[in-house]
């Protein structure tokens, strides 16, 4: 049976959180494979809402088993006050898998996000100032702190010096901040080693038999297509590989296993943080979107800069991940516009560009070439089948899926977990 992987087709908070859970009945193992608490999920269960930004939304779900693959940068203490929440609201998370080859997020970590962002003044990323960036990058110059160091007393204490020899110099010369004492940090770190031990183990191999059983396993992108370090808007990214490839690399499965790429796709754009925007709006559209969407940041608090669809993204998303379907959310959201917007091109430098510019400067310069499709004003969110939504909702839908290169599989027409059509199963 399935494996699939779910991911932002845009630049992150697409709703994955309702996707995901919507499938967790069916779904035996969701798996996070990069990213780390810099994502943020709200799924909404009956009159319940929950605001997940480490754990796989799964959890939620009693028949999956959570994974955290080794892809994922984990604070502990973020993951342990995640776990304490959820089970003093009756959630079960004892099946929860950690991987002990993910990485470590260590307070020196977060501190340096913080100052770095603090140096760049203007130029800044507008992180989510977790410590990602500063733990990938530790990953990659090969210091990093692994889940499974916390249990070598010896190598762990080894790690922090020799990490901590290279950061304190900068932290006090560079950044003029107090440098870190490692005794402290190993100390904490070890303070977290029994609580985490029961939850860690070999995820790869565990999820390699779980797909050669039969079993569903659904993996699960933080962030979005556009905030990918490779393909995503360079430098305004995040430091991991929230495209279809990262969840090979971030789980341990090869992708002649993967055999759907769901792309969740919002009806009109966000973003949050820095970085070019072609289809921003700053002006009583933006603002309108905001309220109604309610965009603003799960993890940060921080307002989402809002705009409308952009197909040249969508078309984008496609290629790079080669995603077999999308998952429209928020459609009620545009219910009440006359006519919508939707960007079908670029203009850059006097030229029509239908695709994503390569070169980082057209993209800063690119305008958004616009067509208007039709409103509605029907409320939308009792509709539980395609024919049910209004004749210009499904000409939007239709004409979203025609320039974004996939089919639509589904349609979130309101917040709650039953307020979504499915046209066709994620699970054939
Ligand atoms: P970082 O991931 O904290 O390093 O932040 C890098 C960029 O990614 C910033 O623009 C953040 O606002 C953005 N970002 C990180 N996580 C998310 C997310 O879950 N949704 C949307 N944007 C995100």
């Amino acid at each position: 049976m399935p494996a699939l992987v779910l991911l932002g087709a845009q630049w992150g908070d697409e709703g994955k959180g309702k996707a995901t859970d919507l499938l967790g009945g069916s779904v035996d193992y969701v798996v996070r494979f990069q990213g780390g608490n810099n994502a943020g999920h709200t799924v909404v269960v009956g009159d319940q809402k929950y605001a997940l930004h480490l754990l796989p939304s799964g959890i939620l779900s009693p028949g999956c088993t959570p994974v955290i693959g080794n892809g994922v940068v984990v604070d502990p203490a973020v993951l342990l006050s995640e776990l304490r929440g959820l089970n003093e609201r009756g959630v079960d998370t004892s099946k929860l898998l950690l991987s002990g080859n993910a990485h470590l997020i260590t307070p020196y970590h977060t501190e340096i996000d913080k100052v770095t962002e603090r140096f760049l003044g203007k130029r800044r990323i507008g992180t989510t100032g977790r410590g990602i960036g500063p733990t990938y990058a530790d990953k990659i110059n090969r210091v990093g702190i692994r889940v499974q160091d916390l249990f070598d007393e010896s190598i762990l204490r080894q790690k922090v010096d020799a990490a901590l020899d290279f950061k304190n110099q900068v932290l006090a010369k560079l950044y003029n901040r107090r440098s870190v004492s490692a005794e402290q940090v190993v100390e904490e770190l070890l303070g977290y080693a029994d609580q985490l031990a029961g939850y860690v183990c070999d995820t790869t191999l565990v999820l390699n038999d779980a797909i050669d059983d039969g079993k569903v396993v659904l993996f699960e992108g933080g962030q979005g297509t556009l905030l990918d370090v490779d393909h995503g808007t360079y430098p305004f990214v995040t430091s991991s590989n929230p495209t279809a490839g990262g969840a090979c690399t971030g789980a341990g499965v090869g992708p002649t296993r993967i055999s759907r790429v769901i792309g969740i796709l919002k009806a009109y754009t966000t973003r949050v943080g820095a970085g070019p925007f072609p289809t921003e709006l700053l002006d009583e559209d933006g603002e309108k979107l905001r309220t109604i969407g309610g965009e603003k940041g799960v993890t940060t608090g921080r307002d989402r800069r809002c705009g409308w669809f952009d197909a040249v993204i969508a078309r984008y998303a496609t290629r790079v991940n080669g995603l077999t379907d999308f998952f429209l959310t928020k459609l009620d959201v545009l219910t009440g516009w006359e006519r919508i917007p939707v960007c079908v091109a670029y203009e850059v430098e006097g030229r029509r560009v239908t695709e994503l510019p390569y070169n980082q400067s057209d993209f800063h310069h690119a305008k958004p070439v616009y067509e208007y499709l039709p409103g509605w004003s029907e409320d939308i969110t009792k509709a539980t089948s395609f024919a049910d939504l209004p004749k210009n909702a499904q000409g939007y839908v239709r004409a979203l899926e025609e320039m974004s290169g996939a089919p639509v599989s589904a349609i979130g027409v309101g917040p709650g977990r039953d307020e979504t059509i499915q046209l066709r199963s994620f699970l054939d």
